[in-house]
């Protein structure tokens, strides 16, 4: 990693740097997108997300700070954990997340791109999907209790349909079946509709209005908006970079004891 991008990163420390959320360079997913047992796994990986027994105390599922009314994010500053304790940092939108490829860092850029996270500290949605679970500020679970958790669910049948009767040998291939069912739950259309206006114009199924036109015009060239709102996934696109940028956003003082969070300069090694 170039020392000067590390410099810059230090030097802005009090501004957060911060990832546009919401595409992929490329558009090449992270996730194998190929498994006979797909559609399955996202079956069970629904019935998980809305499950507010698996948080410590219970009483929080995924979906209670990524609703799915609101683009499976919140619309708070901070969301609270299942213990009341708030957050230090904002819900992202789960929307197209899905096509976030590993964490790397780009030569051709010069940047850092892709991860799960605000820091992209995870490389994919099933690594991304034990954060929150096991995090002591959200659904505040240790390995061991969220094991047995699992163990007593009413729905274990279909674990054993899915991944078969030795799932449930160690706590370890318990937990990665979960994460991996959540991951197929996230790779669904539910959270990549592609339905905006914008969406059906490219289709040819609407027009555009004179301003919309107007809109992309400019977004497109002399705002250059497009410099950081870009990216593809085949022929559709999704108006983000998976990758870093500081846009100078100042520090919440009122989080986390006013302590500034460093973002992407605390997951550079
Ligand atoms: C208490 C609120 C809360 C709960 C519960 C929660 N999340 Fe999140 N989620 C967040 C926050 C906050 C972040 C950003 C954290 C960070 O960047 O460090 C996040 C980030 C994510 C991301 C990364 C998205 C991206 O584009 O970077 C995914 C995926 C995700 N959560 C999925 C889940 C799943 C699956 C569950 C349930 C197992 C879950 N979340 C439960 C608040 C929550
Ligand atoms: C230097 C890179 C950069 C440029 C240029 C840029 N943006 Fe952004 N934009 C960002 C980042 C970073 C965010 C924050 C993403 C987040 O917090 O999820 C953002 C957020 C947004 C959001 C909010 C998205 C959301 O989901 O909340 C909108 C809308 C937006 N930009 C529109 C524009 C428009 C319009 C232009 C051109 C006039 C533009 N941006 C130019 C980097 C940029």
């Amino acid at each position: 990693m170039p020392f000067s991008f590390k410099c810059a990163a230090f030097l802005c420390g009090i501004s957060l740097i911060i990832s546009i959320n919401a595409a992929a360079q490329d558009g090449t997913p992270a996730q194998p997108l190929i498994d006979p047992k797909q559609a399955e796994k996202a079956a069970l990986g629904n019935i998980l997300f809305n499950d507010t027994s698996l948080s410590s105390p219970a009483g929080q599922s995924c979906a209670s700070c990524h609703k799915p009314d609101m683009a499976f994010s919140d619309g708070k500053v901070v969301s609270e954990g299942a213990n009341k304790a708030p957050g230090v940092r904002n819900t992202p939108t789960l929307l197209y997340a899905q096509f976030a490829r590993e964490f790397r860092f780009e030569d051709w850029r010069r940047t850092w791109a892709g991860g799960q996270f605000w820091d992209g500290r995870s490389d994919t949605l099933a690594e991304q999907a034990l954060g929150p679970l096991l995090n002591p500020i959200e659904m505040g679970n240790t390995r061991e209790a969220l094991a047995t958790r699992l163990r007593e669910l009413s729905y274990t049948h279909l674990f054993e349909a899915i991944y078969g009767k030795e799932v449930f040998a160690s706590d370890e291939s318990l937990l990665n079946a979960t994460a991996d069912a959540l991951q197929a739950f996230q790779m669904t259309d539910t959270f990549a509709p592609f339905t905006s206006k914008f969406d059906y114009a490219q289709r040819g199924l609407v027009e555009l209005t004179e301003q919309e036109k107007l809109g992309r015009r400019l977004h497109d060239g002399k705002a250059s908006c497009i410099d950081c709102h870009s990216g593809m996934t085949g022929d559709k696109q999704l108006f983000g970079s998976f990758s870093y940028h500081n846009i100078l956003t100042p520090p919440n003082v009122n989080l986390n004891n006013g302590i500034p969070d460093i973002g992407l300069a605390a997951n550079q090694s």
